[in-house]
């Protein structure tokens, strides 16, 4: 499905794998809680998409969709709809090889470099997804490249991505976000999401929102 507007200079496509590398850049240009975060990762710049990217276009292709424009891609929104089944399939499937690239990290975790810590949920997946959250069991990210923000796109991305969960039959979705990302987190109230409760197992610093489907 092509949903571009020929009057628009962004398209939003199907991803494939062939947009990997195009997608990992736009992860790690807006990977330091929706700013850029090259910086932080300088030490392996794909340490982040291995998390946030790849298993979501090789897992989950039919919730994967890319922005492009005459520079390249600019943007995704990618989802998985049943994300038990998805972390497992990535603990199971996608993290082994990145594992034998990869060791743990060892020593003080404070001396880790940001780098190092991803390296250590490879080895130990720290996916949140409690019981509280089976009611929303899709989950879902997006993230624009600054030419790209503000202009609709990100609301265009994210009816576009709740269409297609829709179809698939999800009854609801969820997502996380930094809590410093103060402009995602007024995005995603306008788009129709809302605080999930927090327990003392949410780990410090992230907010979870769902919206329930249709
Ligand atoms: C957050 C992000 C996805 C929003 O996409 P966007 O294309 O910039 O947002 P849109 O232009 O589609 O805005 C959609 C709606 O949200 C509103 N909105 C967007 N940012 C807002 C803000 N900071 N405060 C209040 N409303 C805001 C817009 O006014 C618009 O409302 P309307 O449709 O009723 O007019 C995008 O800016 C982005 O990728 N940022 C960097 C990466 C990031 O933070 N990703 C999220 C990580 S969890």
């Amino acid at each position: 499905m092509d949903v571009s507007d020929p009057n628009s200079a962004f398209h939003i496509r199907p991803a494939t794998p062939r947009d990997m590398a195009g997608a990992y850049e736009v992860c790690l240009k807006t990977g330091d809680s929706g700013n850029d975060g090259t910086a932080l990762y300088s030490d392996d710049p794909s340490a982040l998409g291995n998390i946030y990217v790849g298993p979501y276009i090789m897992f989950e292709p039919e919730l994967a969709y890319v922005l492009e424009d005459a520079a390249g891609i600019c943007g995704y929104v990618l989802g998985a709809l049943d994300s038990e089944c998805f972390y497992r399939r990535v603990i199971q499937e996608w993290f082994p090889p990145l594992r034998t690239r990869h060791p743990a990290p060892v020593g003080d975790p404070a001396s880790w470099t940001p780098t190092q810590q991803l390296y250590y949920e490879y080895h130990n997946p720290q996916f949140y997804y409690p019981d509280t959250f089976r009611p929303y069991p899709s989950h879902m990210h997006i993230d624009l490249l600054p030419r790209a923000q503000g202009r609709g796109l990100g609301r265009r991305m994210v009816e576009h991505l709740i269409a297609k969960l829709v179809k698939l039959g999800s009854p609801g979705v969820h997502l996380g976000l930094s809590a410093v990302n103060t402009r995602a987190y007024r995005f995603y109230q306008k788009m129709g999401f809302f605080d999930l409760p927090r327990s003392e197992s949410t780990p410090a610093g992230v907010i979870f929102m769902a919206r329930r489907l249709p």
